[in-house]
C-alpha cells in the first residue's frame, strides 16, 4: 500500500488520495502510465520516462496538468515524502472527466520492488499467452491504461507456472510480454522483435540497443518467429523494473542451456553500472 501520494501536486495519505467516478480512465481505461526505478532516491531514465508520457498524450489528446519540468519535480518530491532508496514509481495520468476540455488527473507514488536477485540467478520460466496482440491497433505502441489482457494473461501465466507470458501477434510472429519486451540471442548476435510486430516500444529495450552498440555486440530489430526462441542460445525479457532477466524456459522446454547466458549477464552488468553513474 503507497504511504504519500501526489494528486495533481498535492501529497496525501493514500486513503485521501481521490480522483472522480466519472473519470474516463477509471470509466474507459482513457490515460496513460509509466513505471520508473528507483535506485540509492533517484528515478532512473525519468527524461525518456517523460518524453514518452508527452507522446501518448499528443497521441491521444490528453493535457498534463504540469509542465513537464515541474512533473520531474514532483516526482523526485513523491520520492523524497517517501523516504524511499530502492524501489518502483507509478506515474498515472488519467484523461480526467472531460478530456481535451480539462487536464487530466496526475497521480504518483511509490512501492517496492518484486523480483529478488534469485531470480536473476535462476532465470524465469515463460509461456506463450492465447491472447494475440494486434501489431495494427495504435494503443499497442503506447502505455495505455488498458491493461487487462496483460493482467489475464499474467494470471493463466501464473497457474501454469509461469512468471511471464508472452504474446504473439495476430500474424504469428514474437511481440512482447505482459510487462516486458523479448530479446534473443544467437551466435553472439541479438535479436529483438521489431515495433510494427505489435508491442511498447520499452525504455529499456532502447537501452539494450544501445547498450550493444557501444559494446560492439551486433543487434538487429526484425520479425522474430516462436520456434526461434527454443533455438537461441539465450533469451531475456526487459523492462525499467526488472532492467535485464534471463528468460531460461519457454513453454516448459529449456531456452539454450536452460541457465542464464553470459551475453544477458554482460549487457545487464553494463547497464547497471551505467545506472550507478
Ligand atoms: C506490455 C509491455 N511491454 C514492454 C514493457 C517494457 O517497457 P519499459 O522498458 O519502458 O519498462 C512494459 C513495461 O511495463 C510493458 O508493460
Amino acid at each position: 500500500m503507497p504511504g504519500v501520494v501526489c494528486l495533481n501536486g498535492r501529497f496525501l495519505p493514500a486513503s485521501r488520495a481521490q480522483i472522480s467516478a466519472v473519470d474516463q480512465g477509471f470509466l474507459y481505461g482513457y490515460g496513460l502510465f509509466e513505471t520508473i526505478l528507483v535506485r540509492a532516491g533517484r528515478p532512473v531514465f525519468l527524461e525518456a520516462h517523460l518524453k514518452r508520457l508527452e507522446a501518448g498524450c499528443r497521441a491521444l489528446g490528453i493535457a498534463l496538468p504540469f509542465p513537464p519540468a515541474a512533473v520531474s519535480r514532483l516526482v523526485h518530491e513523491t520520492i523524497r515524502q517517501n523516504g524511499l532508496a530502492d524501489g518502483a514509481l507509478r506515474l498515472t495520468l488519467s484523461a480526467g472527466p472531460a478530456p481535451g476540455e480539462s487536464p487530466g488527473e496526475l497521480v504518483i507514488f511509490t512501492r517496492p520492488l518484486s523480483a529478488g536477485p534469485g531470480d536473476y540467478e535462476r532465470g524465469l520460466a515463460a509461456g506463450w499467452s492465447v491472447y494475440r496482440r494486434n501489431e495494427r491497433s495504435p494503443l499497442v505502441k503506447l502505455k495505455t491504461l488498458n491493461y487487462l489482457e496483460n493482467l489475464l494473461a499474467k494470471r493463466e501465466a501464473r497457474e501454469k507456472g509461469w512468471a511471464e507470458a508472452l504474446f504473439l501477434n495476430t500474424a504469428g510472429y514474437v511481440a512482447e510480454g505482459t510487462i516486458s519486451n523479448v530479446f534473443i540471442v544467437f551466435n553472439g548476435q541479438v535479436v529483438t522483435p521489431s515495433v510494427d510486430q505489435g508491442l511498447l516500444p520499452g525504455i529499456m529495450r532502447r537501452t539494450v540497443l544501445k547498450i550493444c552498440c557501444e559494446l560492439g555486440i551486433p543487434a538487429v530489430e526484425r520479425p522474430v518467429a516462436p520456434a526461434e526462441l527454443v533455438r537461441a542460445d539465450e533469451c531475456f525479457l526487459t523492462n525499467s523494473l526488472l532492467i535485464v532477466m534471463p528468460l531460461v524456459k519457454i513453454n516448459d522446454r529449456p531456452i539454450g542451456n536452460g541457465r542464464p547466458g553470459r551475453l544477458t549477464e554482460r549487457i545487464r552488468t553494463a547497464i547497471m553500472s551505467g545506472m550507478m553513474q
